[in-house]
């Protein structure tokens, strides 16, 4: 069997894990030219701001690399859940001077697309990566045709079966310790996610594909540990999240570097899907899972004025803290420098 490094022609089993909101092309340039697999995260990006991204990477690196997306199905938007979200949120409205019937409803994360592909064919990266399952058939053909590895998270045993049944090239076993959204597609019940040293073997020995670990791994020997586990590679996230590449913002950094980066949860306040982010002001008052909240991707119009304002002055209270259980790694190096630490144990 093949390793990940020849599969993928990179030197290091290490991908830098796409991150939506916090990174573009410069983090994944970075880790990409110091022998890993940078990524670009497009869940958040326009179609031009996507293809002015994917030409920064191609005029700055010759190394594989991997562009990722979400796949959800837009949900129908509900004017009455709508309402109900926003009648939640109206004490903190108050307080921050906000009128609540003025903030447009947005989508705020787009699915991958047959736009989205027409921009992809022009730059055919070494691997594209999914969240939330896979796309239609048909897309999923387009990719593999100008010769994309196709990669996926799977956070159960039978995630993992369903991605290799369905023609993945690698699969990313994502541990409950992982920042940022759940990859969960196959289930909506929060207790068939286990933890990443859990998850791995069991999906090692459950698959024939290489599988990548995430989730809480954050230093060498984290890495080694998972290598030993049965993982092809290892794919992390919040160890990158304070490198000067990345473009993470000022409150996010500074939560990341304080006491409170220990007390992470799972949360539906910021999008409607369960995403692991530093508790903050509203998951302590709302409760980090809230019935109430649209469903994803459309919880987050209602929020976007606090964060703004809250952000503005200097306050992380509304903002998504996005953070794995495991920040003792996030170090304020440079992504390069830090790619080759991690593999140091290797
Ligand atoms: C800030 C942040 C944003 C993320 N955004 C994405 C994303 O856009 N697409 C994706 O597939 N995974 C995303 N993830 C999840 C990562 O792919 C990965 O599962 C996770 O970072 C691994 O756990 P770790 O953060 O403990 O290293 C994100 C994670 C973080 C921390």
């Amino acid at each position: 069997m093949r390793t990940l490094q020849q599969l993928l022609g990179i030197e290091l089993p290490i991908i830098q894990a796409p991150m939506a909101g916090v990174q573009g092309s410069a983090l994944a340039v970075a880790v990409s030219n110091a022998g890993g697999l940078g990524s670009l995260p497009c869940a958040m990006l326009s179609l031009d701001a996507m293809r002015a991204e994917l030409a920064n990477i191609k005029a700055q690196t010759a190394k594989p690399y991997n562009v990722n997306f979400f796949c959800h199905a837009p949900p129908a938007t509900s004017a009455e859940r709508e309402a109900v979200w926003r009648t939640t949120l109206s004490q903190y409205y108050k307080e921050f001077a906000i009128d609540g019937d003025t903030i447009p409803e947005g989508p705020g994360r787009a699915p991958f697309s047959h736009e989205a592909a027409d921009v992809l064919s022009d730059f055919r990266p070494a691997v594209v990566s999914f969240h939330f399952g896979l796309p239609s058939a048909e897309l999923l053909a387009r990719v593999r045709s100008w010769g994309s590895k196709i990669f996926s998270s799977a956070t159960t045993v039978e995630e993992g079966r369903w991605l290799e049944a369905h023609g993945v090239d690698a699969i990313v076993a994502q541990g409950l310790e992982a920042g940022g959204h759940r990859g969960i597609f196959l289930s909506e019940d929060l207790s068939t996610q286990i933890g990443t040293f859990a998850l791995l073997p069991q999906i090692v020995k459950a698959v024939r594909l290489p599988v990548i670990a995430a989730g809480g791994i954050a230093d060498a020997r984290g890495v080694a540990a998972a290598m030993a586990l049965g993982a092809a590679g290892v794919q992390i996230g919040t160890a990158y999240l304070l490198c000067p590449e990345a473009t993470t913002s000022t409150v996010h950094r500074a939560a990341l570097k304080s006491e409170d980066a220990r007390h992470t949860a799972l949360t539906n306040l910021f999008t409607g899907r369960p995403a692991r982010g530093i508790v903050n002001r509203i998951m302590r008052e709302l409760g980090p899972i809230s019935l109430a909240a649209p469903h994803f991707p459309l919880a987050a119009s209602a929020i976007a004025p606090l964060r703004a304002k809250a952000e503005k002055q200097g306050s992380g209270d509304f903002s998504p803290l996005w953070c794995g259980q495991n920040a003792c790694g996030c170090k304020e190096t440079p992504a390069a420098q830090l790619t080759r630490e991690l593999a140091a144990n290797l």
